[in-house]
């Protein structure tokens, strides 16, 4: 299904180092969700090559399809399409395209592009033979390719991400996400993608190139409804309120943590609605300059957290070699799920940034 080779692991620094434990036979660390799911799965077993055995043998699956999926059929610029929502509110695989080939009609973008406003993330399949040059055509027909993590200004370089050190000879801008064996890694708490800067990226798109075969969905949680699901009484409260986004040790640049300031509130600048703008993955408190006291922020923060991932917000979406997503980060937080060890997950990144670049920080603009 896929075409493209990955770098050469083995030629980070970081990726030796972090394998080190995988050499000495060691589990995987419980301090990510993927040693604990491990751990869980193969209870007692202190051996990592032993657990890893007992989970193979587990998750010896064979393909099969049956049941039954439920599509709107739709013709768009010739082209017969069929649309698999995944939840009433969220999430659409979008199937029967070909994006190397179907979308020179800009009819068939806007058509893509109204589909991922109002349904905030849509999804592909079978698009493996797609080369990464191919990628980088798609996501730009939506927006400005950003780095890699959106504005070129903080372009993180922390020696402790793997991700960040190796590099698609070529493709810059592209973040190669691997999980493996040896080296097991996932983004697994909700976040919008790099909202410790200024300006982050619209949007985001993600290619699988080796899916797990099991686990490792990626869940997509609504931020309007999360904005509708706070009590009046809340929503009054923070409505005008600003949180600090402040990145993590991966997010450094030239040994520089990453920080932002952005309204609690956001005004969507396509839709004009308003979302939840606070995904606890970078989010800890609101700009001092509002004299929260600390047990009322600690109060609104937990009450926010809780519509995190609340099922009827929630997508969850499989991936297969060869499926794309793109979604709209001022719409949606996401979060892997880190289930898939020892398997092998290797993604592919890009960034979208707004064409409209006064449309690029986040703002409140209540109607
Ligand atoms: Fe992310």
């Amino acid at each position: 299904m896929s075409n493209q080779e990955f770098p050469k692991l083995t030629d980070s620094a970081t990726y030796r180092e972090i394998a080190k434990r995988a050499k000495a036979d060691k589990p995987p660390t419980r301090s990510s969700p993927l040693g604990t799911v491990a751990k869980t799965r193969v209870p007692g077993v202190t051996s990592r090559k032993e657990m890893q055995r007992r989970i193979n043998e587990q998750d010896d699956l064979v393909v099969g399809h049956f049941g039954t999926v439920y599509y709107k059929p739709v013709t768009v610029c010739g082209v017969d399409l069929k649309l698999e929502p995944l939840q009433p509110s969220i999430g659409t695989v979008i199937h029967g395209i070909d994006l190397a080939t179907d979308l020179q009609d800009p009819e068939m973008v806007k058509f893509l592009r109204d589909l991922w406003l109002e349904r905030r993330v849509i999804m592909f399949r079978d698009q493996g033979h797609l080369t990464r040059e191919q990628m980088v055509e798609f996501a730009n027909r939506f927006g400005e390719i950003g780095a890699t993590h959106g504005e070129r200004d903080h372009i993180p370089n922390s020696p402790t991400a793997v991700s960040s050190q190796v590099v698609v000879p070529g493709i810059p801008d592209m973040l190669l996400l691997i999980s493996d064996e040896d080296v097991p890694q996932v983004a697994g708490s909700w976040h919008c993608d790099a909202t410790w800067q200024p300006r982050p990226p619209m949007g985001s798109v993600l290619m699988c190139r080796e899916a797990p075969v099991i686990g490792g969905d990626t869940c997509f949680c609504d931020c309007y409804s999360m904005w509708e699901g706070l009590r009046e009484e809340t929503r009054r409260r923070v409505e005008h309120l600003t949180a600090i986004h402040i990145g993590g040790p991966i997010h450094q640049m030239d040994g520089v943590t990453p920080q932002a300031t952005h309204p609690v509130a956001r005004t969507h600048p396509e839709t004009g609605r308003t979302t939840l703008y606070v995904q606890q993955g970078f989010v800890r408190q609101f700009a001092e300059a509002h004299g929260v006291p600390a047990d009322e922020e600690k109060v609104l923060l937990r009450e926010m957290k809780l519509l995190e991932g609340r099922p009827e917000n929630t997508c969850r979406f499989k991936w297969e070699a060869g499926s794309i997503a793109m979604w709209d980060n001022r719409a949606v937080l996401h979060s892997g799920s880190g289930d898939y060890w020892p398997h092998r997950r290797m993604m592919e990144r890009l960034t979208i940034l707004d064409f409209d670049e006064s449309r690029r920080a986040p703002y409140y603009s209540p109607q």
